[in-house]
């Protein structure tokens, strides 16, 4: 990271890193936001969590911690600092906040959303347990609070198997990502079943299965295809693919590696082929890039990630300035999401 406060020192240090990924114009205007952030960080004493998909420009400056989901829940668990900047999508900034209840959390754009967190509410999760009853709820860190507080235990693509397999029961409720669920129920020999978009309706609860599942998806994972896969493949027959756990089955099955974002960027710094190609939002690819300069990065940037391109430096510096949008959560459904949470956290 580029821990610069003066704007000409923080200009130098971006060129020398970020030249191949973000034109010279920008460079400038990002060196002035990105330095007087991280003088303002240090007068308010925030601490900064930068999610693995944030823009190589904010990527490489502002943060304290760059991670994956659960990485910076850890991180946030453990901050001592006064208020936590989230540049990330809401779910994360509410995780952050349940962990730190008397902190100030603050999301830099209020438009930061994400589909899959979206897909399912509190409602319907009761609903879920009213139609399988006894069945532990694990509830995809893609959730919003109140999906949280209903659900047993949370995890993040980084360690979905393990805490399905640490509840050692004989059926789980797996929401709300349809292709996780998938990949999971794979990966663990589990049969599962997606009752229905609708949990209100009448459903056949007696067949044989292990896993019941939700048909939300990602926005963003779900548009990547095997045709793609084959076509990357027959231009560049030395290619290795990695894809986020949130892709289909199929794509999961056509690629060459699937795990975290942070499980992808290790597999690139620890493999020695000539390039790699990310099913993932594209912003990675460049901050991959970024650090290995030796290996080429293929992209398939007609994919992006609406929520997480909403944060800006711009949008992080008036949240600083301003200490907005401030995160809130009530205090009975903060209460029950952190135990959620944090038996997630203490699985690993
Ligand atoms: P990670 O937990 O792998 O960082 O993924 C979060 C996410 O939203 C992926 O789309
Ligand atoms: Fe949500 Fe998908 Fe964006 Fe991740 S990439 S934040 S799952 S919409």
């Amino acid at each position: 990271m580029i821990k610069e406060t003066d704007p000409k020192k923080m200009y130098e240090a971006m060129k020398a890193q970020l030249a191949n990924v973000v034109p010279d114009f920008e460079l400038k205007l990002k060196a002035e936001l990105a330095a007087e952030i991280n003088r303002l960080k240090a007068e308010k004493n925030a601490v900064i969590l930068g999610h693995n998909y944030m823009e190589p420009a904010l990527f490489n400056t502002v943060p304290d911690f760059v991670g994956d989901s659960l990485e910076l829940a850890r991180r946030a668990a453990a901050t001592d600092k006064e208020i936590i900047v989230f540049c990330g999508v809401r779910f994360m900034a509410e995780t952050a906040k349940i962990l730190n209840p008397g902190k100030k959390v603050l999301l830099p754009s209020e438009k930061a959303g994400c589909s899959l967190a979206a897909s399912i509410t509190a409602d319907d999760v009761r609903e879920l347990k009213r139609q399988f009853p006894g069945v532990p709820v694990v509830s995809y860190v893609n959730t919003y609070a109140d999906v949280k507080a209903e659900s047993d235990i949370c995890c993040t693509s980084g360690n979905a198997v393990a805490v399905v397999n640490s509840l050692k029961t004989d059926r789980v409720i797996f929401i709300p990502d349809e292709y996780l669920a998938k990949n999971v129920a794979k990966e663990t020999g589990k049969k599962i079943i997606f009752p229905t978009s609708d949990p209100r309706k009448k459903v056949e609860t007696e067949l044989d299965y292990q896993m019941v599942g939700w048909l939300g998806r990602c926005e963003v994972h779900d548009k990547f295809t095997v045709e793609d896969i084959r076509n990357v493949r027959k231009q560049f027959p030395d290619v290795v693919i990695l894809a986020h756990p949130e892709c289909s089955p199929e794509v999961i099955g056509a690629a060459d590696y699937s795990g975290s974002t942070t499980a992808m960027i290790r597999y690139v710094e620890k493999t020695s082929a000539p390039r790699y190609l990310l099913l993932t939002e594209c912003a990675m690819g460049d901050n991959i890039a970024v650090a290995n300069p030796d290996k080429e990065m293929l992209r398939l940037c007609s994919v992006r990630c609406p929520h997480m391109n909403e944060i800006t430096l711009e949008d992080t510096l008036e949240a600083l300035r301003k200490e907005q949008f401030v995160i809130d959560i009530p205090e009975d459904i903060l209460e029950r999401a952190a135990q959620s949470v944090e038996r997630m956290i203490a699985i690993g």
